[in-house]
């Protein structure tokens, strides 16, 4: 058994990985998850090294490379890099704004074995979307993306990231996949990381409309069987138990950033005293087995009361690390969106405050700013 693997009896191999190709990114999304602190194109991995990422990824028996960034066709090798991960035999997934992805580079995506793309919207009309995205001209640029992958038969999800200035458009977001001829539909409520967080008072919404989403979400359903798979990321912040964040920490899924560090989800940065290995020194099989980062917090040995004697354990694996270290200013806390978390009333309530004040003030996730900052 692996230091820290507590109740896991052998390590299983990671389902996916998702490689951060490049922070580069056109959008400006208040919600984005990045870290505040960007990484610049000349620490980025090469082409030879993201190869041979893809190559580890699938000896080690992984199933899935998502392809993300920031914006991951801001790459110049992307048609490449696809082909490998294909002719790896992973499943390749784009993870795009859609924008700059014109017919030729479509077709290279495409003739590469690209398998699905994800095409995130901010808003369900022209105005919404391109004042979230923080860019004129999004909205027409997504909808000619949706209609090449459709046209090529590549099977489509639409990523809505809800918050409070859009999320009256649930409805709408339903009826927008259903035109681009979407398979899935991601409603993901905000998850206050990096930008995210820096803007949580510009987003959060009120519990009322977040339920009222919730519901409609939920009677779009069954109606929509066969046509449509609608899934939902509920806000953690009004949650009664957390997210199993990660689908566990250092169970199912690898991070790679753009230069490189190894790590068990996005945001993993920000805890500080982790040691992450680099995919440039070391395989991904010794990284998944040995890395300290990775054994911090894996399995259930490392939890504290309440989670150490709780039914949900090997459930939701205590929630997240990084938004215990956020909100309870320590990584092995009981992620506090538990109910059982004795700060989980408290986080309702600045929710709840947040919201009710409804602060327009909006930090745009900025490329060149935070590399200067
Ligand atoms: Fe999950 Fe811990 Fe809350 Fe139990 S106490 S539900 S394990 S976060
Ligand atoms: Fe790091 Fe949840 S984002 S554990």
């Amino acid at each position: 058994m692996k230091k820290g693997a507590g109740s896991m009896t052998a390590l299983a191999p990671p389902i996916g990985v998702l490689v951060e190709l490049t922070h580069r990114c056109p959008l400006g999304c208040p919600h984005c998850s990045n870290p505040l602190k960007l990484e610049p194109p000349a620490a980025e991995l090469d082409t030879e090294t993201w190869k041979r990422v893809f190559e580890e990824a699938a000896a080690l028996g992984a199933l899935h490379v998502h392809l993300s960034g920031g914006e991951p066709t801001a790459r110049r090798d992307i048609v490449a890099l696809t082909r490998h991960a294909a002719q790896c035999g992973l499943y390749t997934n784009l993870i795009t704004s859609g924008i700059g992805v014109g017919e030729r580079l479509w077709g290279g995506l495409v003739e590469a074995g690209l398998d699905h793309a994800q095409l995130s919207f901010q808003g369900a009309d022209e105005g919404t979307n391109d004042r979230l995205g923080h860019y004129d001209g999004a909205w027409a640029k997504k909808r000619a993306f949706a209609a090449m992958v459709t046209t090529a038969g590549v099977p489509l999800t639409v990523n809505a990231v809800v918050s409070r200035p859009n999320l009256h458009q649930v409805s709408a977001f339903i009826d927008l996949a259903l035109e681009l001829g979407a398979r899935r539909l991601e409603v993901a409520h905000t998850q206050y990381y990096g930008w995210a967080l820096a803007n949580r008072a510009a987003l959060m919404p009120a519990l009322k409309e977040t339920e009222e989403a919730i519901r409609l979400v939920e009677a779009a359903r069954p109606k929509l069987a066969g046509r449509l798979v609608i899934d939902m990321v509920v806000p953690d912040y009004y949650a009664r138990y957390p997210k199993p964040c990660a689908g566990g920490w250092g169970r199912l899924a690898i991070n790679v950033s753009p230069s490189g560090k190894a790590m068990p989800c996005h945001a993993a940065e920000t805890i500080p005293g982790l040691e992450f290995w680099n995919v440039r020194d070391r395989s991904l099989a010794e990284i998944w087995a040995d890395s300290p980062a990775f054994n911090a917090f894996r399995g259930t040995d490392w939890m504290r009361e309440p989670c150490r004697t709780c039914d949900r354990k090997e459930i939701d694996f205590g929630g997240c690390r990084c938004q215990a270290l956020a909100l309870a200013g320590d990584a092995a806390a009981t992620d506090p969106a538990c109910s059982k978390s004795p700060l989980h009333a408290r986080i309702g309530r600045t929710a709840a405050a947040e919201a009710e004040a409804g602060s327009e003030a909006i930090r745009w996730r900025s490329y060149k700013a935070a590399l200067e900052g």
